[in-house]
């Protein structure tokens, strides 16, 4: 297994350059299957997901050619295989969005409950809830959704609580649905817009995302396009982190500033300088941190909200910032496995329920610590670039799940990590 090795206490400097969405890739690509015509989709992140994905496209039929400088093409008309089965999508959460794809092009899909990362109880009754008001048969079976409709009428849908997953999956099933689907209390998050784009580019007819109403006309054909995803507003916001976290200085290149305004407003509250800027052809953001950063709060929201993906990442930061932080996440309801990693490398962290109180030390201490899932990894990484002396962060196909050339990236920010293969 492949361990990071990560001597601290350098501050990063430089430019990096932010890959594309990978929670935006893993709705695309399977809405590709919608379109009765091949796709172009670039800018894609070329990150352990995306191979599993392009692994489950393939095993069903669509002929898929994935290049590495993030450029692929999606045949999904010899797709000649509807069953998907839990050897496929054990690896992949997102795996999920093929229920409302496969559901919309072809009525019929039989998809494996799927796994991912160890976050807390994930469950899917709002995509499943969603499908019925559709008007398919869902039933599960040995692990198995069977979800089944001779035709899918559009519907009104609330969601009880804002699920990007949810919102996503019925936008894909409802395109081709008769008549209108109206989405109430949606998830609003950039990859959500940016399905949606790429749902209107192949024909479909969506307004509204971005706001908590979503409504789909449905059409009868979709067809083919060229898509360029956006850049990932989570690897920007780690990079924002780890910037600050580490004392440093970078610009970093190729995002959506609005997309990182929550990220902005907390690190400048810690005493960071954020500074947005466009060079012409792209935006860049600045960050900067001289200074021992600030305790803040933080409370994970939906978007436009604090990101639970950032949770991880902003608790590595203020384990050593001045000041008692609290954390508190809302999203998901055991997102801290992070802590015990954090702690031996000397932070002082409490978790009560859903809070964490983080007594801010003077610095981390380098130690062998465990991603248990994603996120988690990229805080162990900020964390270990923070901390005095060396630390190995293992676990490390977590952190291959999502971010692209993570270690190159920050190498070429003046990190001293090094990947070692065992
Ligand atoms: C997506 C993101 C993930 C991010 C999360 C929240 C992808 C591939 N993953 O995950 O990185 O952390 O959004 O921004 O895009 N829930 C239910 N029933 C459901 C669906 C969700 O109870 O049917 C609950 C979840 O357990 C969670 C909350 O709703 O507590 C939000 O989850 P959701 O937004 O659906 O997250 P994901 O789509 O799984």
């Amino acid at each position: 297994m492949a361990y990071y090795r990560i001597n601290g206490g350098r501050p990063l400097e430089g430019q990096v350059t932010i890959s594309g969405a990978k929670n935006a890739a893993l709705a695309i690509i399977p809405a590709a299957i919608l379109a009765g015509q091949p796709c172009i989709i670039e800018n894609l992140p070329i990150i352990e997901d995306v191979h599993v994905l392009t692994d489950i496209l393939r095993l069903m039929g669509a002929t898929v050619d994935l290049h590495e400088n993030g450029w692929m093409r999606i045949d999904p008309t010899t797709i000649d295989n509807f069953e998907v089965t839990f050897d496929m999508v054990s690896k992949l959460r997102a795996s999920y969005y093929l229920l409302g794809a496969m559901l919309g092009r072809y009525g019929h899909a039989a998809l494996a409950l799927p796994g991912g990362c160890s976050i807390g109880p994930r469950p899917i009754d709002f995509h499943i809830k969603g499908m019925r008001a559709l008007g398919a048969k869902v039933s599960i079976k040995n692990g198995v959704v069977y979800a089944d409709a001779e035709e899918l009428r559009g519907a009104d849908i609330y969601l009880d609580m804002v699920s990007v997953g949810a919102t996503i999956n019925i936008m894909l099933a409802a395109c081709r649905a008769e008549g209108v689907t109206v989405i109430t209390n949606a998830a609003k998050e950039p990859h959500v817009v940016d399905v949606a784009n790429f749902l209107n580019m192949i024909g479909a007819s969506i307004k509204g995302a971005g706001t908590d109403t979503i409504r789909i006309r449905g059409v009868k054909e979709l067809h083919g396009c060229n898509y360029a995803i956006i850049p990932d507003q989570i690897e920007a916001g780690t990079f924002m982190i780890a910037a600050a976290a580490t004392g440093g200085n970078v610009v970093i290149n190729n995002i959506i500033p609005t997309h990182l305004e929550a990220i902005s407003a907390k690190l400048m509250e810690c005493g960071v300088m954020v500074t947005e800027g466009d060079d012409g052809s792209e935006f860049y953001m600045q960050v900067q941190a001289s200074e021992r950063l600030r305790a803040v709060n933080i409370k994970t929201l939906p978007y436009p909200g604090f990101p639970t993906d950032l949770q991880q990442p902003m608790m590595a930061l203020l384990c050593s910032a001045k000041g008692n932080s609290y954390v508190m996440e809302n999203i998901f309801e055991d997102r801290f496995n992070h802590v015990p990693e954090l702690v031996r490398m000397g932070a002082s962290i409490t978790v009560t329920g859903r809070t964490a109180l983080i007594e801010g030390v003077e610095s981390l201490s380098g130690a062998a610590v465990h991603a248990t899932d994603l996120r988690a990894g990229a805080a162990l990484i900020v964390a270990a670039l923070a901390a005095d002396g060396v630390s190995t962060v293992h676990n490390i196909h977590f952190i291959d799940r999502g971010y692209e050339h993570f270690e190159q990236k920050l190498r070429s920010l003046g990190a001293d990590i090094e990947r070692v293969e065992e």
